[in-house]
């Protein structure tokens, strides 16, 4: 069975596909990982993001994902993709024909016979159409930039909250409009506005979808 969960930066998607992967005992695959894990490769390697280069790179690059970690050449990269400049990186990365065309086949491919719950921007729409449930999680882009930049003040990194609402909307126009799997809500997806509500109402929520739908099979 494949759960898919798609929508926009800082929704939350990652934190609540963990969560209901947890209570339903699915595997779960943070898609974005593996193009953040590309851009980390191109930036430590001071390679431009264009296709020429990329697709050089992406021949001798091996990504995988397994109990929750990404790793990036046989070494795990988790603690180094995830700052707002391989975030930017990300994005641009992600719209290169041929590393989503590596992406999407890897993530068929691990998702292959199992259980899975995967979260991402295409999903939905263009790794797994045919998936058993689709969610699109949102928020209004300033909740979203307001999240994260408490999530950055935290860590004790300095930023301003302008810079990153202006970063967050930056990165959906790329993702929305870029050619190839930009993001979009499916037709048959189930919408869920975070705005105003709690990570535990939106996983119960997911959890009372889906477990209705076990129940009736
Ligand atoms: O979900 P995230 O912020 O970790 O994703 C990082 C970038 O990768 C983001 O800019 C969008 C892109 N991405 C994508 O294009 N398709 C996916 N399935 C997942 C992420």
């Amino acid at each position: 069975m494949i759960i898919a969960i798609d929508g926009p930066s800082g929704a939350g998607k990652s934190t609540i596909a963990k969560l209901v992967s947890k209570n339903l005992n699915f595997e779960y695959i943070d898609t974005g990982a593996m193009y953040r894990a590309l851009a980390y490769k191109a930036f430590k390697n001071n390679i431009p993001i264009i296709d020429e280069k990329i697709d050089k790179m992406l021949k001798t690059t091996k990504i995988d994902y397994l109990n929750n970690s990404i790793y990036l050449d046989d070494e795990v990269v988790d603690d180094y993709i995830r700052s707002e400049n391989i975030s930017k990186i990300a994005s641009m990365i992600s719209s290169l024909g041929n590393v989503r065309l590596k992406m999407v086949d890897l993530q068929r491919s691990i998702s292959n016979n199992k259980n899975v719950i995967l979260d991402g921007r295409d999903i939905g729409t263009n790794v797994f159409p045919n998936a058993d449930y689709k969610f699109f999680i949102t928020a209004s882009v300033e909740e979203r930039a307001k999240r994260r930049y408490n999530e950055l003040v935290d860590k004790g990194i300095c930023v301003s909250y302008d810079t990153v609402l202006q970063d967050i909307k930056l990165r959906d126009y790329n993702d929305s409009s870029r050619q190839i799997a930009p993001l979009k809500i499916a037709d048959d997806a189930i919408i869920i506005d975070n705005t105003n509500m709690s990570i535990q109402d939106i996983q119960n929520k997911i959890i009372s979808i889906v477990s209705e739908g076990l129940n009736a099979l």
